[in-house]
């Protein structure tokens, strides 16, 4: 069986790639040199008509793999990149076999959160960074997603309408359950922790780090202002009588943070009553309507006009 393009293939000149060319050595105008954090596989953008996608090389089973919880994560209006497809069935001129491809639409604007501090970031640009790092983590652990490799790499950086958003770039050790332990979501943390450590030590021993900033200073930030949001979004709230307006402000404060509260366990004792708000990311409802009623939204608009099945991975198109 020949090269095979599975899942949502928006660009049908994305078949015409040299796929047959081992991807360290596609010819340089067809790679666009954007800033890259560090990695195990060979990854490439290139530039397809007017867009840009990211390419990966990695065994198929991993890169099939990888798509889904990438669609899963989007599905969920996870801050993720968006999966496009899968090339696989890759041979040589030779006809040797070559490793799969996983291609995500690059995401524009962004920057790896490794190039970000390898500049000299401010004090309050730094806290902003690692507040929107742990959100990301947050909204990630309560779609019951274990990351198990947030790194500084594998974080990407941009600004939505001013604020300072984090997504996930690299799903290939994720797990998708339906509800995370603590357990899991402690080790998806120490992981995390230990990484950015690391990572910033790197740059630090490069001297790419501003003296200012202390890696495991960095790491323990990150541990404490993951448990204070977590705390903070989950935890159960004591109202006395006549303290109604801290449930208003517990509210208003998750409103602000992306999330909506999609039910309230309350019960109650003597004269306090205990809730228990089950947080859900905001986004996941507002998104997922604005996709199947606007006949503007990109995802509809490229299916519709190119007659593709609604419900990304559901195409597969062979040469
Ligand atoms: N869709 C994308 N948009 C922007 N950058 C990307 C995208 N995909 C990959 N990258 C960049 O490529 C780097 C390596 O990709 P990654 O998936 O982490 O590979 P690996 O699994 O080998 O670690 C990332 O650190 C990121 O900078
Ligand atoms: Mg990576």
């Amino acid at each position: 069986m020949g090269l095979t393009l599975t899942g949502s293939p928006d660009e049908p000149d994305l078949l015409f790639l040299p796929w047959d060319v081992p991807l360290e050595d596609w010819p340089p105008d067809l790679v666009v040199s954007l800033p890259r954090g560090i990695s195990r596989h060979i990854v490439r953008f290139v530039q397809v008509n007017d867009r840009v996608y990211a390419i990966k090389e990695v065994e198929q089973p991993l890169a099939e793999r990888e798509y889904h919880l990438l669609f899963d994560l989007n599905r969920r209006a996870v801050p993720a990149v968006e999966p496009i497809g899968v090339a696989s069935g890759r041979t040589d001129a030779d006809g040797e076999p070559l490793p799969a491809c996983l291609v995500t639409r690059h995401l524009q604007f962004s920057l790896p959160y490794r190039a970000l501090f390898s500049s000299t970031p401010r004090a309050s640009t730094v806290n902003r960074l690692m507040d929107a790092l742990v959100l990301l983590l947050v909204r990630l652990h309560l779609t019951g997603f274990s990351w198990n490799d947030c790194s500084l790499s594998n974080t990407l950086f941009r600004r939505d309408a001013g604020a300072f958003a984090a997504y996930l770039v690299d799903a290939e050790t994720g797990e998708m359950h339906s509800r995370l332990t603590e357990g899991q979501r402690h080790h998806d943390i120490d992981v995390a922790a230990v990484n950015v450590t690391g990572e910033l030590m790197d740059l630090e021993v490069g001297g790419a780090l501003h003296p200012s900033m202390d890696p495991l200073t960095l790491g323990d930030q990150l541990r404490d202002r993951y448990a204070a949001l977590w705390n903070e979004l989950t935890e159960p709230l004591a109202i006395g009588s006549g303290e109604r307006f801290l449930l208003d402000a517990r509210i208003r404060r998750l409103n602000d943070l992306g999330f909506d509260i999609a039910e309230l366990q309350a019960s109650r004792s003597e004269n306090t009553v205990h809730v228990q708000p089950k947080v859900v990311d905001a986004g996941h409802h507002s998104i997922r309507i604005r996709r199947a009623i606007d006949p503007r939204h990109p995802a509809r608009q490229a299916r519709t006009r190119r007659g593709l099945p609604r419900g990304a991975g559901a195409s597969v198109v062979r040469v």
